[in-house]
């Protein structure tokens, strides 16, 4: 089914909503927020570099002119950046929001949290986030919904090295933050009714370009080609927005969980004690987390 049809079908106008979404100049985030304006929604885009943010709501503005945008600046390593959108969003609540954002293979270094940059861009964050705004979100009958990964499955958490910084392979520390993300955030809304995950498959976006330079000549195309396009991987997040999801449930593709139209499925890649204990974490880092403002 063509990408436009299944919308269609399947997502109802989003006119007089407003949605957040964070790394909206992404691979994904900026198909998303084309999906997202042509049904109707009204958009902030969080995002860490205001240049980009501005050019990308110049360009949105220019296919959809009554669409409504406003731009603040993200950055989510920088827990600061992070507690002021979070004080502008409970403000001036979005009725949902999008945690897209997300980094794999980049340079590390400890945040000024103490954790590692990779689990500060890709659980801790975001985690503050939905965290924060759970309540007015709840309350308007809206939706969190957070992108998670199957690499959440490549290694299980270790709690004696928690944000992996101990870990050099860039996936494991990657996938260690999404696991935090995916189980905190099920235990923070057990009957999946606000929060939802969901998750893209395999599509081709920056964040998958971080092979070695020849090797990544030699997969670039045939990446292209073998895996869905993010205008369409991005429908499993879409779906999200509208789709209530139960305990250790998320949304992605369906075949494989890497290519298809999204469906909803039970993940079962965590154990209770292992969730519990991360929630337990989850919970203890949030609340330390004015400790750390300057
Ligand atoms: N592509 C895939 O196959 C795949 C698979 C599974 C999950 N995902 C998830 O999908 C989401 C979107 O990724 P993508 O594929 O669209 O990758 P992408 O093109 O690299 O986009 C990532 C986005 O996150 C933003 N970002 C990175 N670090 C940030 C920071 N410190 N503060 C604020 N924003 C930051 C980037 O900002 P800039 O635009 O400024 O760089 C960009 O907008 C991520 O959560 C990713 O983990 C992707």
């Amino acid at each position: 089914m063509k990408t436009s049809k299944w919308i269609e079908k399947n997502i109802p106008s989003l006119e007089g909503k407003t949605v957040a979404i964070s790394g909206a100049t992404g691979g994904i985030g900026k198909e998303l927020c084309r999906h997202l304006a042509a049904l109707g929604a009204s958009l902030v885009l969080l995002d860490r570099n205001p240049e980009k943010s501005l050019a990308l709501k110049k360009t949105l503005q220019k296919d959809f002119p009554a669409l409504g945008v406003k731009n603040i600046t993200l950055d989510l390593e920088d827990i600061d950046s992070v507690r002021s959108v979070a004080e502008s969003l409970l403000q001036d609540p979005p009725d949902a929001l999008i945690l897209n954002a997300g980094a794999y293979h980049i340079p590390r270094h400890k945040c000024s949290t103490g954790f590692d940059n990779v689990f500060q861009i890709n659980f801790v964050s975001p985690y503050y986030l939905a965290r924060t705004l759970l309540p007015k979100i709840q309350e308007r009958g809206g939706r969190i919904v957070a992108v998670g990964s199957i690499a959440h499955t490549y290694s299980s958490a270790n709690f004696s090295d928690i944000d992996f910084s101990l870990v050099t392979k860039s996936s494991k520390a990657y996938g260690n933050a999404k696991r935090y993300l995916m189980f905190s955030l099920f235990g923070l809304d057990e009957y999946g009714k606000t929060v939802v995950v969901a998750h893209p498959g395999i599509t081709f976006t920056n964040i998958t370009a971080h092979y070695p330079r020849l090797i990544f000549a030699i997969i670039k195309h045939p990446m292209k080609v073998i895996f869905m396009r993010p205008a369409r991987a991005c429908l499993s997040i879409l779906y999200g927005l509208v789709t209530e999801c139960g305990k250790n449930e998320w949304i992605g593709p369906k075949f494989f969980k890497v290519w298809g139209l999204p469906r909803r499925q039970r993940l079962s890649t965590c154990s209770d004690e292992e969730a519990a204990q991360i929630c337990a974490i989850a919970e203890e880092i949030y609340d330390q987390s004015d400790l750390f403002a300057e």
